[in-house]
């Protein structure tokens, strides 16, 4: 019960923090779509511009002291620390956790780090390296709250790109985490774009050099992204994939928030694997991105642990698609999947799996909830694990249904060869 109103309190947010739905309220669909080329996996970082002279053999780079051979991500909302903390995570389903979030100074481009992060931080880096198995920590950077405006000044200047760098490095460092990862929802315009890239080659030039002088395995450097590698909604836009293949170690791409409250018409799944009548789906979204070359390894797909709800028009015409008439339960037609599993048992929902979407749903009444369950899960991991991508994430750690989702997609991936 208390779990229920915590989880409620804190719906506002968890869409407002890592929702791509901006892009999907325009009714138009004019396509766009740009292609570009790749590098690989692991050893992708490229050389500091200064190498050694030394004839003698390389040394060998330092090992990471977490290997994984796959990424199964999860963002961590700090701001549930007390009702979820650090210590709670089950580091068996997930090997990389981003803190989540921390913003950007609008006049210096240094992070701005609160007193709860303070008081977090080192807290949810030492736990997480001390568990059995480890994970590593990742600092997300940014965020739907984060204005755009200030990530857009950031990368447009090399002071502002500077003091950036070496406050995430330095900050990085102080509260011992292995990564940084860059949440800008969104770059407006190609030039926000090409400056991106500019931020990333710098970036991993000065986590490489911090490396070499500290020997410390350099920082793990990745970004959360749109669900697909450009935007074809407003103004035509493509991420810089080049240089994110170059000198990021991966992507999150943001497959979710494909429908929802802007569209009150018809029901949706908002994060369906396949749509065979548009291009808002996860399976496009991640074909562009390697048709744009970025190796599939370096592409770590994203799930929601939330569903959209809608008022149905006719209780009787229930499928996907049918028509409605306004938002259903949760907040504004956002629901947490533990949330609606509650919801499901207590109306007695009927419950669907879709696989032509690969989605589930259940209705009661006029009420009608789309998300992901047990099998779309399953079958999503089955189509990352197929497509060789580097692993999946969820947005967010606790939105889950005692962790049920997040083991299902752990045991997914590692039952398969
Ligand atoms: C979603 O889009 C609608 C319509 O444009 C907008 O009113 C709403 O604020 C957006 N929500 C988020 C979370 O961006
Ligand atoms: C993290 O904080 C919790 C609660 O304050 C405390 O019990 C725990 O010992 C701390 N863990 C570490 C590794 O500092
Ligand atoms: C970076 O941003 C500035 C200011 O918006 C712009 O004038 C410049 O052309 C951009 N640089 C690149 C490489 O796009
Ligand atoms: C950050 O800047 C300070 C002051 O100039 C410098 O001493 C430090 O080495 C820099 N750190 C990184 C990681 O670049
Ligand atoms: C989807 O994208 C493809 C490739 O960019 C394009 O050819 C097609 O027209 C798009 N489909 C729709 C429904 O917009
Ligand atoms: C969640 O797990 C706890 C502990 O294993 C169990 O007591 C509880 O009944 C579970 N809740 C649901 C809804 O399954």
């Amino acid at each position: 019960m208390a779990k229920h109103r915590i989880s409620t309190l804190f719906l506002a947010i968890i869409v407002f923090v890592l929702a791509a739905n901006v892009s999907f309220s325009t009714a138009s669909f004019p396509t766009f779509l740009t292609r570009k080329s790749r590098p690989t996996w692991g050893t992708s970082s490229p050389k500091p511009a200064c190498t050694s002279p030394s004839p003698s053999p390389k040394p060998a780079p330092t090992p990471s002291p977490y290997p994984h051979d796959v990424i199964k991500g999860g963002y961590w909302p700090s701001w549930l620390a007390y009702s979820l903390p650090p210590s709670s995570i089950p580091t068996l389903y997930y090997t990389h956790v981003f803190y989540a979030f921390v913003g950007i100074d609008a006049s210096s481009y240094g992070l701005s780090i609160t007193q709860p992060d303070e008081q977090w931080m080192g807290n949810f880096t030492a736990t997480l390296h001390a568990k059995k198995p480890p994970a590593q920590a990742l600092l997300a950077i940014g965020g739907a709250n984060s204005g755009p405006g200030t990530f857009s000044n950031m990368v447009s200047s090399p002071d502002n790109r500077a003091a950036f760098i070496n406050s995430t490095i330095t900050t990085a460092r102080k509260y011992g985490f292995d990564g940084l990862d860059i949440d800008w929802e969104f770059p407006s315009n190609p030039s926000d774009m090409s400056n991106l890239s500019v931020l990333f080659e710098e970036w991993r030039e000065a986590v490489e050099s911090e490396a070499s002088d500290s020997g410390k395995p350099p920082l793990v450097l990745s970004a959360a992204v749109y669900f697909a590698s450009s935007f074809f909604f407003d103004t035509p836009r493509a991420y810089p994939a080049v240089a994110i293949a170059k000198y990021l170690d991966f992507v999150n791409p943001m497959c979710f928030d494909y429908h929802g409250s802007w569209d009150t018409s018809v029901t949706g799944e908002h994060a369906l694997l396949y749509d065979k009548t548009s291009n808002i789906s996860t399976s496009f979204g991640i074909s562009s991105w390697i048709e744009a070359g970025v190796p599939p390894k370096k592409l770590v797909m994203g799930m929601p642990l939330y569903g959209k709800s809608w008022e149905l028009k006719h209780p009787k015409i229930h499928g996907i698609g049918a028509p409605a008439d306004g938002v259903g339960p949760g907040n504004n037609g956002i629901m947490l999947y533990s949330d609606i599993v509650a919801y499901n048992d207590e109306h007695h929902a009927h419950v669907a799996y879709d696989g032509d979407t690969v989605s589930e749903y259940s209705y009661s009444g006029t009420d009608w909830i789309g998300y992901d369950g047990p099998t779309s899960v399953e079958k999503k991991v089955e189509y990352a694990k197929t497509n060789n991508l580097g692993g999946y994430f969820f947005w967010a750690i606790g939105y889950d249904m005692n962790w049920t989702l997040s083991a299902i997609a752990s045991n997914t991936w590692e039952s398969m060869h």
